[in-house]
């Protein structure tokens, strides 16, 4: 990422909101500079941003206050932070050091992992404040640093990250696609008993049938741009529930196995089944590395297969929704 011709913001506020993807990236093949082994597409949804604000300072750390509180030093978010900083500022040139201050509007009881907000958010904020060239893509680059899913959350509505062969190569781009709403279908909002983190890795090194799920995934996902763009919101939708279902097979198959979905996880891909085979509504299922069901419909379905689902479980509806973005309103 080169540095833009303007001077440093000394402070910048980003927005940016969370996706949820419909072919799925699981695996690196790159720790460091988190290259996917495959690519993936998502929609951003138009619910609880992140919204943070990057100031430069002149002390001798960073400082982090998430959600009102402060994150004291050497916790999990600082470091992480922290980390990520270091990215923004070596290639920048600079070493000064930031005061972070970010609002996450997920609220806990959502299910909804923020990490793909929260990073996006993050790099917008600190490519601004520190003065790097703020293009979709090299914002898109930026935040895969943070998180993987992270450098789709930059791109307004459908989003296809091409996992590349190096850093220069591997961010999101945006495609057309059909006017869709997500419902989000609460399952369980517990923190996960193993991380996506950890068992990413271990589908990598433990699974017998990876090599495979990489390869398939990149087949998938050109039938599913494909779909994606022709608006072809059925085929697309029966391609998403069939990768979730892989994706899921796949976790289940690490040493040891690991287990997302919980008994109402398939009951709830079971119904919309049923709803889509006896009712004729254009509804699919797919779930990200925990038990909460999220389910792609049309735009004219989805206040029946809503109402449908509420009788289930608690549901938030989603839009497609914006990229990242910066505003003037500064959280200091
Ligand atoms: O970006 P990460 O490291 O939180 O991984 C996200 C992985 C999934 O949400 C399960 C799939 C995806 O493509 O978002």
């Amino acid at each position: 990422m080169s540095v833009s011709e303007t001077q440093p913001e000394q402070i910048a506020t980003a927005r940016a909101h969370p996706n949820i993807a419909l072919i799925k990236y699981w695996g690196k093949r790159d720790d460091d500079l988190i290259l996917p082994v495959a690519g993936s597409l998502s929609l951003t949804l138009d619910i609880f941003p992140t919204t943070t604000t990057v100031e430069l300072t002149e002390r001798e750390a960073d400082e982090l206050v998430l959600n009102g509180k402060v994150c004291e030093r050497g916790t999990g978010a600082l470091a992480r932070v922290s980390a990520f900083l270091d990215i923004v500022r070596a290639r920048a040139g600079s070493e000064r050091r930031a005061s972070i201050r970010s609002i996450n509007e997920v609220p806990t009881a959502a299910g909804l992992a923020s990490s793909a907000s929260g990073f996006a958010a993050l790099a917008h904020a600190a490519a601004a404040a520190y003065g790097l060239d703020c293009s979709p893509e090299n914002l898109s680059r930026l935040a895969r640093r943070g998180s993987g899913s992270a450098s789709r959350s930059v791109i307004s509505r459908y989003a296809v990250w091409h996992a590349g062969t190096c850093d220069a190569d591997s961010f999101a781009t945006e495609i057309a696609g059909p006017d869709a709403r997500m419902l989000i279908c609460i399952v369980d909002t517990k923190e996960k008993a193993v991380s996506s983190r950890l068992a990413m890795e271990a589908s990598r090194r433990t699974s017998p049938f990876f090599e495979a799920w990489a390869h398939s995934t990149e087949e998938t996902l050109k039938r599913a741009t494909k779909a994606c763009e022709e608006k072809d919101i059925r085929t697309l939708g029966e391609l998403t529930e069939m990768h979730a279902y892989r994706m899921h097979a796949l976790i289940a198959s690490n040493e040891p196995p690991v287990r997302f979905l919980h008994p109402l996880s398939y009951t709830l891909f079971d119904v919309v089944k049923q709803l889509r085979e006896e009712n004729g509504f254009c509804c699919y299922a797919t779930a990200d590395a925990g038990p909460n069901v999220v389910v792609f419909v049309s735009k004219e379905d989805a206040p029946a297969v809503h109402e449908a689902l509420a009788t289930f479980t608690r549901v938030l509806e989603a839009a497609p929704g914006p990229a990242s973005h910066l505003r003037k309103d500064h959280l200091f």
